[in-house]
């Protein structure tokens, strides 16, 4: 990891383009270090004045005496170079390019960029932008940025791609009552990327939460590296913005189809324990959440409220999202029974009633902290004419400090009338909100951030397995020799059994008598199909023959085939008759694989079959995670062909290890043989003992 400390916290600063001109950006940038009350020396630089904002300044960067850490640089792209590489010279650790104008504008400014890169790698001085708006750090204190105003000291680091975002979200955390540690505009990631500052974050003490706005993610791989660790230590919450799927609309196999990059950034998200935000506003309470809030000990929320109508849209989202309304214990259901009015609502949620005061309200407060069936609580009022807001947000603030180990969570329905209660519940950290859908969003993240922590205990990583890649390469080198990409199906077959991945072996026959041949050692019954690149609907030109039982049925069914598709076809090139057993047993699932331009091989499971997509019942992981039996069994127990597999309806169970191994050998596969780009095994039929692939369906292409 590299340390980044000196952007964060420099000795010594250099503002390159600091100007005397309040107008200009380059004295807002030193104007802001000073009024953030950074400790370390502050050198404008500008070869026309002598001094700036009270600071003397310096002609050049190499008049500066003493080790510079970061250099602010805040001239015009067409000097940049030039002023990068005197901050190499002079030994700069860090650089923040404010300046637009670089890749964002394609053409000279991405050539521009690129040299830009070059002189950092060439003086090993780290760039942050260009194009951005800089960085800051409250705890330091640090304003290196142009933005206006610095945040509330606090313990949020926000990481965005977007410099707009950045400002905007400086300006509303003010009245919003929120306070950070850290904030950072990446710019264009020339050099240092969001995957850089999650890590720096994440060892940075003052920062509890990191929360990112992306637009893409710089090194897929390396992402998912960095924040599977970084998750252990401190939740990450990501609002990743375009959801495009035009990735899967030119994916040609039904992995491909089902997967898209949005569903990629999913699954790999997910894998590395990392929250995705769907919203702004979502990103920012789930922020103040993790901020404020111990994360809870299990998924059984209670909730207390002054009015039915709130109480039940919390109740069905808090259903809808998998977390669980507490069951109170006997004991506590007595004590409410005879201390609350009989009309109220005992059972969770607990209604106090409308005509609630805070007495009320405190006594329910007491009830659902102290079972230990609750794990959160949620209080919702509404601003009846009895109701005390202020006097409830005490009897909360009393409550959350005397059971700090449940989360707690404020929704305060409605407006003026809340105002000061809702400002006294944000300033003591109380997660509050207006409305009760967002207060269980918030709620759910941490509860599942919370098992990802929980079980975040490392699987024991399953052994190699025995494979024979040299077929595997063999097989490719002929196929792409052939100038195709698309494996035939008893080339795919040969690859699936060098992985040792169950295959109903496929032999391809170039004569009568060796289909006789293959289908006396294969066993009947067989199936014959004819084998030519050029026809994919075998079926429609009669090139299949099914269920064939002897040697006279098979000699009969290849003559058919042979002469139905040279009628149909007199052009296309036949290689053969492909001949293979007939399997019809077992459930049928599909394995899959398309591979993310972002990170790399997604393997996909689910029902198999032709109603594939129309179904959707696929579960997807990276091939990198799957190399231990628990994620592998996870994967299969999300889709509802499990229950099939369990043995449905009397039927006797499928054979799971098998088709555990299977995915494993697949995963394996696809990571060892990065010219694969799609891959399906549609249908992978599960024996009561072992599994058999039927459909391959495989596409390379070349190195
Ligand atoms: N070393 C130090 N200072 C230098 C210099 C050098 N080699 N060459 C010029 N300067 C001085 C200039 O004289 C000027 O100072 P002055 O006000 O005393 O004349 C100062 O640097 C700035 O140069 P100037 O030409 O006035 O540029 P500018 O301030 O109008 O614009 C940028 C510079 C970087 C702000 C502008 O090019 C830009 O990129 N703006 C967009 C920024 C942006 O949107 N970023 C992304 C946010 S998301």
């Amino acid at each position: 990891m590299s340390d980044l400390s000196f952007l964060f916290n420099p000795k010594q600063v250099a503002v390159i383009g600091a100007s005397a001109s309040p107008q200009k950006i380059g004295y807002a940038i030193v104007s802001n270090l000073i009024k953030s009350g950074y400790q370390g020396k502050i050198c404008p630089i500008n070869p026309k004045e002598k001094e700036i904002l009270g600071l003397p300044c310096y002609p050049s960067i190499g008049k500066v005496e003493g080790q510079v850490d970061l250099a602010v640089i805040s001239v015009p792209a067409r000097l940049c170079l030039q002023v990068a590489r005197e901050c190499g010279e002079a030994g700069v650790k860090g650089a923040i390019v404010i300046t637009a104008g670089f890749k964002e504008v394609g053409g000279e400014g991405l050539k521009l960029e690129r040299e830009l890169q070059a002189i950092g790698k060439k003086y090993n001085i780290r760039l942050v932008g260009p194009n951005c708006v800089g960085l800051m750090d409250t705890h330091t204190p640090l304003n290196a940025s142009f933005a206006t105003g610095f945040p509330e000291k606090g313990n949020i680091s926000f990481i965005s791609q977007s410099g707009a975002m950045v400002i905007a979200i400086l300006d509303w955390s003010f009245q919003a009552g929120l306070g950070f540690s850290r904030f950072i505009s990446l710019g264009n990631k020339s050099d240092l990327s969001e995957i850089d500052f999650i890590e720096s974050c994440t060892a940075d003490p003052n920062t509890k939460v990191i929360l990112v706005y992306a637009e893409d993610v710089t090194d897929g791989e390396k992402f998912v590296q960095v924040c599977t660790e970084a998750s252990k230590v401190k939740p990450i919450v990501i609002l990743k913005s375009g959801t495009s799927t035009a990735g899967a609309q030119a994916a040609s196999s039904h992995t491909g189809a089902l997967a898209g990059s949005n569903r990629a950034y999913d699954t790999a998200f997910r894998q590395s324990g990392v929250l995705r935000a769907d919203n702004m506003s979502d990103l920012f309470y789930l922020g103040r959440a993790f901020s404020t809030q111990p994360l809870p000990e299990g998924d059984r929320v209670a909730i207390i409220t002054n009015s039915g109508g709130p109480a039940i849209i919390a109740t069905d989202t808090i259903e809808k999202t998998g977390l669980k309304m507490a069951r109170f214990s006997k004991a506590t259901i007595d004590q409410m029974r005879e201390n609350l009015p009989a009309e109220s609502n005992i059972y969770n949620p607990i209604d106090v009633l409308g005509d609630a005061r805070v007495d009320r309200f405190r006594f329910a407060l007491q009830m659902a902290y102290e079972d230990e069936n609750v794990d959160s609580v949620m209080v919702i009022l509404s601003p009846t004419a009895v109701a005390e807001p202020e006097k409830t947000a005490q009897a909360i603030l009393e409550y959350k400090d005397k059971y700090p180990h449940k989360p707690i969570f404020a929704v305060y329905m409605g407006g003026k009338t809340l105002v000061k209660g809702k400002e006294m519940l944000v300033k003591a950290g109380v997660p509050t909100f207006t409305f009760p859908e967002s207060a269980v969003t918030a709620l759910e993240g941490m509860v599942r951030y919370a098992e990802f922590r929980r079980a975040n205990d490392a699987a024991p990583v399953l052994p190699p397995p025995n494979v024979d890649s040299n077929t595997v390469k063999a097989t490719f080198y002929d196929v792409l020799k052939d100038k195709r990409v698309s494996l035939l199906a008893h080339e795919s077959s040969k690859v699936l059994d060098a992985y040792g991945i169950p295959v109903n072996r496929t032999y391809l026959a170039t004569s009568v008598e060796e289909a006789c041949q293959i289908s006396q050692k294969i066993g009947y019954p067989v199936v014959l199909k004819v084998s030519s690149p050029r026809i994919a609907h075998k079926t429609d030109v009669g090139g299949v023959e099914i269920g064939l039982h002897n040697r006279r049925e098979v000699e009969k069914a290849y003559n058919r085939i042979m002469e139905r598709v040279r009628r149909y076809l007199p052009d296309a090139p036949i290689y053969g008759i492909e001949v293979s057993k007939v399997v019809d047993d077992g459930v049928e699932v599909i394995i899959g694989m398309s591979r993310d331009i972002q990170f790399g091989p997604m393997i996909a499971f689910g029902l198999g079959g032709i109603y594939v997509n129309l179904l959707k019942d696929v579960s997807f992981r990276l091939a990198s995670a799957l190399n231990n039996r628990q994620a592998i069994e996870e994967m299969i127990t999300e889709t509802k062909a499990y229950t099939l597999l369990k043995g449905y309806r009397g039927q006797k169970p499928a054979d799971i290890d098998a088709l555990i191994d299977a995915i494993y050998r697949t995963a394996r596969l696809v990571q060892d043989f990065e010219e694969i780009t799609e891959m399906d095994i549609n249908p992978l039929r599960v024996h009561t003992r072992g599994a058999t692939g039927l459909d391959v369906k495989i596409t390379i292409n070349q190195m």
